[in-house]
Parts: structure tokens; C-alpha cells; sequence
């Protein structure tokens, strides 16, 4: 790839979108942004973010507007397509919309790339780790094994561990490759899935070359602390804030891979420099699991407030248990994090004590109870 190419940012004023829209200025790349703003996370106003430099060029617009995503696309060399719906537990409610910007809008790109006269040579496509479903687990006795989906008879006795379906033990989470079979469980998650296929599939049937990155739980700065379907540590730190204790899901033990949002940028660059990164799918986490319940009393701990997270022992509809990256993949390209959890933590913690934040978890959580999607 050229240096100081052209680079079109979808959802570049988003939270991982914007950080990527950084590190792409710093070494000399031109960035043109196009987002709606979308008032869910920008705020009724829908105005520009601050943190956005003002170096990029910014066009608002929705990626399932075909004349001016057109317009966006001329005379750029690459596109890194972040702009989705972006919430696992609203999606299971809000069908139609993610299924709109998620999947028509990629189309409506690809439909762009396949039929308009265009520069564009590559495409990084953003996916997530939602599309594995529960991650790999193995039996001590078993070895690797399959789990059944969790029973809603076990959940409801507050069983929440997955079990060996060959001697009914307690499963161990082990990191969790490409190759895992995907097993969505929701809407979002096959949105992303749907995205992820019709992106690789087209750009290899027109030799364009094209990467999925399957981001894992990003946090860190500009993340909203006023959407309440965002990730754990931005709804955990926006209640912190707001002297709530983070409300926590079962029993607060499910792992995910925490990943600090510079260097889940650092990996998706490295995916978009690397010319052996085409027509394929990668990783981008730290390979460590941490526990839900972990994360919101690392949070509380550095606010200094002193009350205990919020277990109520309760199931959503659609979540995991445990899920955390195997990044061999994307290491033998030399990706390595620059971040320890405590260091991100604090991080992002230095930022949320300078920002306001409206705390709306109760209300997604009346949400999803109103729906039937709390057990
Ligand atoms: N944050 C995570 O942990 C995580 C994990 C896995 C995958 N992802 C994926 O990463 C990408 C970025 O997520 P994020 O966390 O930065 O979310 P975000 O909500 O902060 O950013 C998304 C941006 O897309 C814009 N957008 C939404 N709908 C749009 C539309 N119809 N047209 C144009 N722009 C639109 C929004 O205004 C926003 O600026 C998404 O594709 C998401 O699915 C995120």
C-alpha cells in the first residue's frame, strides 16, 4: 500500500471510528468522515464531537443514502467501514433498524464499489467477536467439546456455567479462534455475521482486497456514557458516575477480552497495512479473559466511591458466557498490546472524571424486561 493514502472513515466519528481517524492523521494519511451522528450516541443535537480533529474532512450522511455514500467513496484509496448500530440487547427490539444500517448499508457500499467507477484498494470491514456466540470451552476429561446453548431451566436455578455434554461437568472457557464455528444470538450479531460474509465474499469475487476484523469488548475514551447500549466498562462507568453501582447480569463471573481502544486501532492499521491481510478474517483482542464483575470493581475502585456492584442474578436474552480471544492469528503480523487492563482502566477512568455522563441503564434494562428478554 501507498503511503499517505486517502482514507474514508464510515462512523469515523464514533468512538473506535474517531480514534482510528487519529491515528490515521498522525502518520500522514488524508481522512474523510462520514457519519449521521446518530443521536443515540451524539446526543439529540446531533452535533460534531469535540474530539474530533478537525483535520479530517467530515461529510454527514447515512451509509444507506447511495448518493452521497457515492460521493463519499470518489477519490478515496481505502475504506474502513465502522458506521453500524451498535448494541446487542436493543437489537433484539430494534429489528428492523440494525438489520437497515447494518446489513443494507454494507450493501448498499458494496453495490457502490461493484458498480461505480471508484479507486478504492482495500476494504477493512469492522465485525465482532458477538458472531462466535459462546467461545471454545473444554472438558478435563473430554478434552475440546461442543457445549449445548444454555438451558433456560438451568438459568432460571442460577446455573450459569456451561456444561460437558458428554459427563455433565463444569467447562473451562479456552481462547477462541477464527475457526470457531459461529453461533449468533442476536440480531446485532447476525447483522455483523451478514456484513462479515457479503464483504468477503464480494471483494474476492471483484479482487479487491478485503478484511473483517472481529473486534472484541473495546473501552476506552469518547466510548458514550450516555448510551446505554454500549459496552460493559462505558455503562459501568457512567453509573459510577452518577453514584449507581454498575448493574451486573448473572453472577457477574462471564469473561470477556477487554481491549484498550488504541490498541485495537494499532491492530485494525496493521490489518490495513499488511498485504497478506486480504479476503480474510482476524482476531483483534489481548488473548486475556477478565470477569464482568472484575471490571466494575476495578471502576469502582478508581473512582474512589465506596459501594459494591449491583448482582441481581438475572439473565438477558442473547448474552454469553464466556468469550475470549485466541490472537495468534493477527500476532504473526506482530500485533502485540501496548495496554495491561490497569493501565486502560485508568485511562479511561482519567477521561469519564472530565466528561458528563447521563446514566440510562435503567431504562434499557425496563426495556428489555418490558419485552420479555430479562429472565
Ligand atoms: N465497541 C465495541 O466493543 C465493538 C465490538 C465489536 C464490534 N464493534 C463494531 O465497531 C464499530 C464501531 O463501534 P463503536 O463502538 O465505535 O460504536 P459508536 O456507536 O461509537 O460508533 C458508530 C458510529 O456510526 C455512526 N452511525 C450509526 N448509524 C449510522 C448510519 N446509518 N450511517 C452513518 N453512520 C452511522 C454513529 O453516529 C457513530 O458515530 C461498529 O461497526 C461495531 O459494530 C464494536
Amino acid at each position: 500500500m501507498k503511503s499517505n493514502r486517502k482514507v474514508l472513515v464510515t462512523g469515523g466519528a464514533g468512538f473506535i471510528g474517531s480514534h482510528t481517524v487519529d491515528a490515521l492523521l498522525e502518520r500522514g494519511d488524508e481522512v474523510r468522515v462520514y457519519d449521521n451522528l446518530n443521536p443515540q450516541v451524539h446526543g439529540p443535537d446531533a452535533k460534531i464531537p469535540r474530539y474530533l480533529s478537525s483535520e479530517v474532512e467530515f461529510i454527514k450522511g447515512d451509509v444507506r443514502d447511495r448518493d452521497s455514500l457515492k460521493k463519499a467513496v470518489q477519490g478515496m484509496d481505502v475504506i474502513i467501514h465502522d458506521a453500524a448500530e451498535v448494541g446487542v440487547g436493543q437489537s433484539m427490539y430494534s429489528i428492523d433498524q440494525y438489520i437497515s444500517v447494518n446489513v443494507q448499508g454494507t450493501g448498499i457500499l458494496w453495490d457502490i464499489l461493484v458498480n461505480e467507477k471508484h479507486s478504492i484498494e482495500k476494504v477493512l470491514v469492522a465485525s465482532s467477536m458477538s458472531l462466535y456466540g459462546e467461545g471454545r470451552f473444554e472438558c478435563e476429561e473430554h478434552g475440546q467439546v461442543k457445549p449445548k446453548p444454555r438451558l433456560e431451566e438451568d438459568l432460571l436455578a442460577k446455573k450459569w456455567e456451561m456444561y460437558c455434554p458428554d459427563c455433565g461437568s463444569v467447562l473451562k472457557p479456552t481462547p477462541t479462534d477464527e475457526e470457531k464455528e459461529l453461533d449468533c444470538t442476536s440480531v446485532y450479531a447476525q447483522s455483523k455475521k451478514d456484513q462479515e460474509v457479503y464483504s468477503i465474499m464480494i471483494g474476492k469475487a471483484y479482487q479487491l482486497p478485503t478484511v473483517a476484523c472481529r473486534y472484541f469488548n473495546c473501552y476506552g475514551p469518547r466510548q458514550s456514557l450516555n448510551n446505554p447500549y454500549t459496552g460493559a466498562a462505558a455503562i459501568f462507568s457512567s453509573s459510577i458516575k452518577n453514584d449507581k453501582p454498575p448493574l451486573i447480569y448473572e453472577d457477574g463471573q462471564q469473561a470477556r477480552d477487554l481491549i484498550h481502544v488504541k490498541d485495537l486501532v494499532r491492530g485494525k492499521l496493521l490489518l490495513l497495512d499488511s498485504p497478506e491481510s486480504k479476503f480474510d478474517i482476524f482476531n483483534i483482542g489481548t488473548g486475556q479473559p477478565t470477569s464482568i464483575l472484575q471490571l466494575a470493581q476495578a471502576l469502582i475502585d478508581l473512582s474512589g466511591k465506596n459501594f459494591s456492584p449491583n448482582i441481581i442474578h438475572k439473565f438477558r436474552n442473547g448474552d454469553i458466557r464466556h468469550c475470549f480471544a485466541d490472537v495468534s492469528k493477527i500476532e504473526k503480523l506482530g500485533f502485540k498490546p501496548e495496554f495491561s487492563l490497569k493501565k486502560g482502566l485508568e485511562d479511561l477512568s482519567n477521561w469519564v472524571e472530565k466528561e458528563a455522563a447521563e446514566s440510562k441503564v435503567d431504562l434499557a434494562h425496563d426495556q428489555l424486561v418490558e419485552k420479555g428478554l430479562v429472565v
